[in-house]
């Protein structure tokens, strides 16, 4: 028998929570568009996360600075459109709250309003305090992210570990404070040591997600296309791709293109 919409349990931040709490991990995937949501939905993750690497993977920029407000809200509104239970966070992008808090608010408002967001995710820590403070004043749940922040990239100059010297781990683990107590929900930590993730973790009482920040953290998330195999140029150390789905959609459209030209596609029973 089939579950209908309003019978299916929905992910709540509370219960990102309350999954800390007794220990369980939390998956978390990004999404861009309606089919794949779709599926990762129905597969059961967590979190799913229209992340501002859609800038990379969909529309191909070197890095996620040029992605826009607009193109963001058209991407999480699509997603939104598929989810039955996974809570939806969506990146803030560049531009859209570095200004000053009240630009912050009105870019996390648009994003609510325009595309059924359930939340939104913000790279900084202590400099970016006083809007997620307004942010989450408006009742807009704010996920915070530290570590690697790909939107501060030209600052870092690279994609290498970050924090691997004391006093950035220090302002790290302080910045995460900062963010727990202006009354973020959870925080990503991107490609830092293990150790210090394991740190932050344990002090922390929201939820740590890790992408590149080893096993003692409360959450997983990966940028979906990797896992998947899809985009086969990238191998950093943190990433388990689970499929190939590069080489099974390249045989399959050569398969595909050979029977076009021997017209063996369509067939008989292919026709009306
Ligand atoms: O934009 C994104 O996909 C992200 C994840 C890498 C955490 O921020």
């Amino acid at each position: 028998m089939s579950t209908a919409k309003s019978e299916i349990k929905k992910v709540t931040t509370h219960q990102l929570q309350e999954m800390k709490n007794r220990g369980e991990k939390i998956s978390m995937l990004t999404a861009y568009d309606y089919s794949m949501a779709r599926i990762l939905d129905a597969a059961g993750i967590d979190v799913i996360l229209v992340g501002d690497s859609a800038s990379n993977v969909m529309a191909g920029h070197e890095t996620t600075l040029p992605i826009t407000l607009d193109q963001m809200i058209y991407h999480a509104s699509s997603v939104i459109r598929a989810i039955n239970r996974a809570l939806v966070v969506v990146d803030l992008p560049f531009g859209s709250y570095q200004g000053n808090s009240s630009e912050a608010l009105r870019s996390a408002i648009r994003i609510m309003k325009e595309s059924g967001a359930h939340a939104v995710k913000m790279e900084g820590g202590v400099e970016i305090k006083e809007s997620v403070l307004r942010i989450i004043s408006a009742g807009i749940p704010v996920m915070g992210h530290l570590g690697l922040m790909p939107q501060s990239i030209y600052k870092f100059g690279t994609y290498v570990v970050r924090a691997k010297e004391e006093e950035e781990a220090n302002k790290l683990l302080s910045d995460a404070i900062v963010l727990e107590q202006s009354g973020c929900f959870g925080v990503v930590l991107e490609k830092i040591p293990a150790a210090l993730s394991k740190k932050v973790t344990a002090s922390l009482q929201i939820p740590t997600i890790g992408i590149g920040a080893g096993a003692d953290v409360d959450g997983q998330v990966l940028v979906t296309h990797d896992l998947l195999g899809i985009n086969n140029e990238f191998h950093p150390r943190f990433l388990r791709t689970y499929a190939n789905l590069q080489k099974t959609i390249s045989t399959a459209v050569t398969s595909y293109i050979e029977d076009v030209k021997s017209k063996n596609f369509p067939n008989e029973n292919e026709c009306y």
